[in-house]
């Protein structure tokens, strides 16, 4: 059929949408970057974001993880307080709203019935609502009052890749544009046009290593029934990621913590040659994260280090480019992609269609 035509001569969807990544970011900066450096939104829509105290970004799954990166772009660009929230408890446990709240529903269907549910009761109650999603026809694009297309492109495979890159993409070009809208120094002196296209050529030199991270894959995964990836900061939201991507695909229990508080608890689940993977992209924590990487190593843990140029140390086993620590997420997330990948290949399941999984979520 049409749709299997164009997996060309990838073996599955998820290795075609993956490769997209670069093509994807690149396309958003054409789309929405003026000559200026200015990203170009609807004027009606960044005057409602302006006028908001608070930002509350509801989400579900991966697009939740792709929101969590969001809070630091907006709070620091466009200096507004902004939460992530999972859908399926923000509809049932409402948090105290500020004066002012905007929604923002980051949605790569468009369709997910508990993120619905939120933008029934945020409309009935009089708030201003945007979404963000791939599917600009969908439900939750037409029923909010402003809508944003994510540009990734049709995503087939069940488990999201290039939806989750161009979400942290469009909240960067977002935020810069809310930024200077409110005439913010700090969004002036954003280029988000070079770090997207910096996102671009770093994502494309980790693709072209996809032989080295199908050996990885192979030495951390190939026989485990479990893995822990930790990170501080952008480094823990990516941590949740891949380890989602991993559970999705390759039925490993893979769990994404804070590296700080594996020493509260998680830590004792380490064992001999239990893989953990650690994400070091952030200056301000590279040390400590560093430091929580030896613990685990010394009480006989697979560590895989994955670290930024600038803050490499002999030994890491793979270097992602330098870019902005708010949008590492954007590179680091390539391997956690093809981790899984190949993880998932290797076990011989059908990586597009997982077990239990859907696309999108029609149901509460
Ligand atoms: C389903 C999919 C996930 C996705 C989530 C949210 O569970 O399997 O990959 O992240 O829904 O979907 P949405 O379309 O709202 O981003």
């Amino acid at each position: 059929d049409a749709a299997d035509a164009e997996k060309g001569t990838f073996p599955f969807y998820m290795l075609k949408e993956i490769s997209e990544q670069p093509a994807v970011m690149r396309r958003l900066v054409s789309r929405y970057v003026d000559d200026a450096g200015t990203p170009q939104f609807d004027s009606a829509m960044l005057s409602a974001l302006a006028a908001a105290d608070r930002l509350y970004i509801v989400a579900a799954g991966t697009s939740y993880h792709a929101g969590l990166v969001g809070q630091n772009l907006f709070e620091h660009l466009a200096g507004v307080p902004t939460e992530a929230y999972l859908a399926s408890e923000f509809g049932y446990h409402q948090p105290l709203l500020s004066a002012k709240p905007m929604f923002i529903f980051l949605t790569q269907s468009g369709e997910t019935a508990d993120i619905r549910q939120v933008l029934v009761n945020v409309k009935q109650a009089g708030y201003p609502s945007l979404t963000l999603t791939n599917v600009i026809t969908s439900t939750l694009a037409r029923e909010a009052d402003y809508a944003v297309e994510l540009g990734a492109g049709p995503e087939i495979a069940v488990a999201s890749t290039k939806a989750y890159t161009a979400q942290v993409a469009v909240e960067a070009l977002l935020a810069k544009a809310l930024g200077q809208h409110k005439a913010l120094p700090l969004a002036a002196a954003f280029d988000v046009a070079h770090q997207l296209s910096l996102a671009a050529t770093g994502q494309q030199a980790l693709i072209d290593q996809q032989d080295k991270l199908h050996e990885l894959a192979t030495e951390m995964f190939a026989q485990t029934r479990n893995a822990f990836f930790i990170g501080r900061g952008t480094d823990y939201y990516v941590s949740l990621e891949a380890a989602l991507k991993l559970k999705e695909i390759s039925y490993v229990q893979a769990e994404g913590f804070a590296a700080g508080e594996l020493k509260h608890g998680t830590i004792a689940l380490i064992e001999q040659d239990t893989p953990v993977v650690a994400f070091i992209t952030d200056p301000i924590t590279a040390a400590r994260t560093r430091s929580n990487a030896e613990e685990v190593e010394a009480r006989g843990a697979k560590v895989l280090r994955i670290a930024s140029a600038a803050l490499a140390e002999p030994g890491d086993q793979l270097i992602v480019d330098d870019l902005d620590p708010m949008l590492t997420p954007l590179l680091t997330i390539i391997p956690g992609q093809l981790l899984a990948y190949f993880t998932s290949l290797d076990r011989g399941y059908d990586v597009d269609r997982p077990r239990n999984l859907a696309k999108s979520v029609t149901v509460e």
